[in-house]
């Protein structure tokens, strides 16, 4: 998704770089979000300077001169088409027709069609395809009509439907970056050096790890004179934020690349420590306890979440059935209109997201929360859209995550919620104690055989990257409790090797999917839940006698019950619920090298973006 960057500098003495520059820096730690194209426009003697282009942005930044354009206001883009292809006419900033006012947009203004024709009929002259153009253009009449910069900025807002974050420069107002968030992510990050406004932390945590998450509906302006200020939009009422400033605690270090050629493989080495991280705040903290009796005393328990979120929840129910007894409904986010028909008072919503900002995620919380449900939500992001608007927040310490696969969060999110699923069951009496404490036993040692599993893994998934990198299609399989993570290591291979992968489970093959299976068309087998191996065993003869290429993840110890795996991954492991997470990292890192065998760049996957933030 889009990517905004917004800088106000207040000190030339500790920030002496061309402002363009900062810019630039900036938006390079928003490129894990997926862009096409990239702008900047800076305000330079009063005058607006706009810079733009479709490329990467160690491309476009030379041709279009970035880290020459100085001044002390400034914003920046990385643009993720929606409305109108990419190309340099669209890259964002868009101005109005006197080149007085400059926006930048992340979301989608559903109504920019009518507003377009009603500003043509008016005289006004479009660049681009963009919808985002429409708001400089409103701004731009406003202005004409009298108002000052940000009045015109807010009245210009209010015709505005649809989803937004938007950063605008009015030179009436040159000292200023007016800002506005509605359904998508926009923070604060303040200093004494300079006041940002961004998509993501990342963007200033090389200056500032003290932030401010701006609220749907909330509107203001950073400034040179170091003001700082936020109004709820409907009301005009002035925010107090000095409740709401928050030193996140995460250093420039963690967020960048560690030594590591990309994100994803040093977040996939990270995972024991923050695992670790994530067990441990799991044992101190109180919320897991009220958030279970919420879930023990509601009707009915649905998990809502997207993508790699949705496979953590799968994890979860198995989990919940398993060692609570207890039913629950895991809901794909962007369904969530269907599935709301069923919800009513007393029920319960976890609402799962890395980001916290997933739109559809969001509008389900909302929805089911309409409808009576309490709403608990696991996150990796305080303050966040989804954390905010929960009954309860429980969040994984998993640290930035910037590689568009998830690999960190997904594992501290299973840790979490398998974690919650004991609770309950020891709750409701479906757990003995003595099992409640073997299952913690076992938690709390798992960040120490994730990484053993990882260092097993490493060498033997680069070498099977070179066998299978010419493949073109493949399958991923297991049976109980190991579905859900088949199926996130499916999504994973996909993702970033390009390669087609399915997952499904193994006692579906004869029903279909086995009719693709020809020489060499590799299987994996993810054995994680020890009670299917028998039924396992027989998938397995029924792949072999195709002559598939198989592949096997195994406990250690469990070579004899399956056996004759063309390439085997020998694993330590645990109970079948917390083997989801030991297997894990295994299937992350045979994407990550199939991806790498195949020329591909893991950390910008086509078409894919970190936080979807658009319906
Ligand atoms: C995008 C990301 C995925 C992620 C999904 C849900 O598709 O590329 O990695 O799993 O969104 O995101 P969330 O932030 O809600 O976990």
């Amino acid at each position: 998704m889009c990517g905004i960057i917004g800088v106000v500098r207040l000190s030339k003495a500790r920030l002496g770089q061309p402002l363009g520059q900062i810019i630039r820096q900036s938006l390079e730690k928003l490129e894990y979000r997926g862009y096409d194209s990239v702008g900047l426009a800076c305000i330079v003697e009063n005058e607006l300077v706009i810079r733009k282009g479709k490329g990467k942005i160690k491309d476009v930044s030379v041709t279009q001169g970035f880290d020459r354009l100085n001044g002390d206001v400034g914003m920046g883009h990385t643009r993720w088409a929606t409305h109108g292809k990419p190309n340099d006419i669209n890259a964002h900033p868009h101005r109005d027709c006197t080149g007085r006012v400059a926006v930048v947009h992340n979301g989608i203004i559903s109504n920019y069609s009518l507003l377009k024709q009603e500003l043509l009929a008016r005289g006004h002259r479009f660049m681009s395809e963009t919808d985002t153009e429409v708001f400089a253009h409103l701004i731009e009449e406003k202005l004409a009509a009298g108002y000052g910069g940000y009045h015109a900025f807010k009245a210009a807002l209010m015709s505005i439907a649809g989803s937004y974050s938007f950063l605008a420069l009015i030179t009436q107002e040159p000292d200023k970056i007016f800002f506005a968030r509605r359904n998508s992510p926009l923070v604060l990050g303040i200093s004494s050096d300079a006041l940002f406004v961004a998509s993501d932390i990342p963007a200033f945590l090389e200056y500032t790890d003290r932030v401010v998450a701006l609220s749907d509906g909330e509107v203001g302006f950073i400034a040179l004179d170091g003001s700082v200020v936020v109004e709820d939009l409907a009301s005009a009422r002035r925010v107090d934020l000095s409740g709401r400033i928050r030193k996140i605690g995460w250093t420039p270090e963690l967020a960048r690349k560690g030594g590591y050629p990309h994100y994803m493989i040093k977040e996939i080495h990270e995972q024991p420590r923050v695992l670790a991280d994530t067990v441990k705040s799991l044992l101190d903290d109180g919320s897991y306890q009220r958030a279970a009796e919420v879930m023990l005393s509601s009707k009915r328990i649905f998990l809502v979440a997207a993508g790699t979120a949705h496979h953590a929840t799968l994890a979860a129910r198995d989990a919940l059935l398993t060692l609570g007894g207890m039913v629950s409904y895991p809901v794909v986010s962007s369904e969530y209109a269907l599935h709301a028909l069923g919800v009513e008072e007393g029920d319960c919503v976890v609402a799962v997201s890395q980001s916290g900002e997933t739109i559809d995620t969001l509008l389900a919380l909302r929805e089911f929360k309409e409808r009576g449900a309490m709403v608990v939500s696991l996150t990796n992001m305080m303050d966040s859209a989804i954390a905010r608007e929960s009954d309860l927040q429980l969040y994984t310490k998993a640290g930035p995550e910037i590689g568009v696969a998830a690999t960190k969060t997904f594992i501290t999110q299973v840790a979490s919620l398998v974690f919650l699923a004991a609770k309950l069951g020891v709750m409701n009496g479906k757990l003995r104690e003595d099992e409640y404490t073997a299952f913690l036993k076992h938690l709390e040692e798992a960040p120490e055989l994730v990484e053993k599993n990882i260092n097993i893994s490493e060498p033997s998934a680069k070498e099977l990257a070179r066998i299978l990198r010419d493949r073109s299609s493949m399958y991923c399989l297991s049976r109980g409790l190991g579905v859900p993570l088949a199926k996130e290591g499916a999504l994973k291979i996909k993702e970033v090797s390009y390669i087609h992968c399915e997952a499904y489970e193994a006692g579906e093959s004869k029903h279909g999917p086995i009719s693709l299976v020809a020489r060499m068309f590799p299987v994996v087998f993810v054995a994680s839940d020890t009670g299917t191996f028998e039924q396992l065993s027989s998938n397995l003869v029924e792949m072999k006698s195709r002559d598939a290429y198989t592949v096997g993840l195994i406990p250690a110890g469990e070579n004899h019950t399956l056996a004759g795996f063309d390439y085997t991954f020998t694993l330590s492991s645990a109970l079948p619920v917390i083997n989801t997470i030991l297997f894990a990292p295994t299937l992350q890192l045979l994407a990550y090298y199939l991806a790498l065998s195949r020329g591909y760049d893991p950390d910008k996957p086509r078409n894919l973006a970190k936080t979807v933030t658009v319906e």
